[in-house]
């Protein structure tokens, strides 16, 4: 059996990125795999957030993973912040991570240009630090991401070798595992920008009704022309359509440029909201009841506590390795 894990950022409703970058795949791991599953509900800390929308968000995302088909018999699902060894590896880790590196991530540079230099918190700049935590203190190989986390994913897998070069063999080197088809979703107000949780335009959250995912399919950007091809340079709105299209039947890119040779735009995009609706309206369905049961609860308590049972060992293995005393009652 090998070991998986991944995470969600509950800053917003997740959106059909996130569905096809990561969270539809995840059930199929658990029947082979020791899956780690988490809410990175200290990660959405890193931007300004009401801390009721956190609340709520967290939730949410619980219910998704369910909905998903996460089984909490087989996979350990829980909230970053009640297992405490992720900060404390944190505050470890940091020691070993370079400022330029971190000043080399895609994602803090986006997200830091956005803000003023007063508004840009710490936390923004060594949020890989607790991914790297994250993912180290549960030994698991294998982290399956949308394309956008790889080089946090990179950055961690850095870490644990320098770390393993001058204390010896102590974390397990994972890596990252993105989707064949569908590991970066494009916005469909903008298709050479990725789908975040914060575009309402051009994004398909997963709770929107059937009405608005087929509206907003029908007006997706699309390009000149009137061939169902794919070519990201040159029809980057086609191909983005064909992508979710061919993630979401499970079929290559290849076989679905098959399926419309000779449609028009309108026929290609209508095909595209009826599997969108087909997939997401079940998963909303299981999603409210699960909301509802408020079953999330009992499965988040326990992950917790099979997560630290884990999460203590290892941390315990990094402070031996670096020297802090083992003063605890044996
Ligand atoms: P987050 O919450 O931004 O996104 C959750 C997952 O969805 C993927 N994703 C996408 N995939 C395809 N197309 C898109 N448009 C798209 N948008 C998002 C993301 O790549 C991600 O896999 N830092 C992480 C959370 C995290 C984590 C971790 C992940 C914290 N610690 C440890 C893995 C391991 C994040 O903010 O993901």
């Amino acid at each position: 059996m090998g070991k998986v894990l991944t995470g969600v950022k509950p800053t917003g409703t997740l959106t059909l990125g996130n569905y096809i970058g990561v969270l539809k795949n995840l059930a199929s791991y658990q029947e082979d795999n020791e899956c780690y599953i988490f809410i990175a509900d200290l990660h959405a800390l890193t931007l300004p957030i009401d801390p009721e929308l956190l609340r709520k968000n967290s939730i949410d995302i619980a219910c998704f993973y369910l909905a998903a088909g996460l089984d909490p018999k087989k996979s350990v699902l829980f909230l970053q912040s009640s297992v405490s060894e992720h900060s404390e590896l944190a505050i470890i880790l940091q020691n070993y991570l370079y400022m330029g590196e971190l000043s080399r991530m895609t994602q803090f540079k986006d997200k830091a240009s956005k803000e003023k230099e007063e508004g840009i918190g710490l936390g923004l700049f060594t949020y890989p630090v607790l991914m790297a935590s994250d993912i180290l203190l549960y030994d698991c190989e294998v982290v399956p991401v949308g394309e956008d986390q790889v080089q946090h994913v990179e950055l961690c897998r850095d870490v644990a070798n320098r770390f393993n070069k001058r204390y010896g063999k102590t974390f397990v080197v994972p890596k990252a595992e993105v989707s064949k088809v569908g590991k970066r979703i494009m916005s469909l107000s903008d298709p050479t920008k990725k789908m975040s949780k914060s575009d309402p335009k051009g994004d398909i959250y997963l709770l929107d009704d059937e009405k608005t995912i087929r509206k907003k399919i029908m007006s997706a950007v699309t390009d000149l022309g009137n061939e169902v091809k794919y070519d990201p340079e040159n029809k980057p709105g086609i191909s983005n359509l064909l992508t979710i299209y061919a993630a979401l039947k499970d079929i290559s890119i290849e076989e679905a440029e098959k399926e419309f040779v000779g449609t028009n735009y309108g026929t290609f995009k209508g095909a595209v909201a009826d599997t969108v609706i087909a997939q997401i309206v079940p998963f909303q369905e299981r999603y409210r009841k699960i909301l509802e049961s408020k079953e999330y609860e009992k499965v988040l308590r326990e992950g917790a506590q099979k997560a630290k049972a884990q999460a203590k060992n290892t941390l315990a293995r990094v402070q031996k390795a670096v020297g802090l005393l083992d003063v605890k009652e044996k």
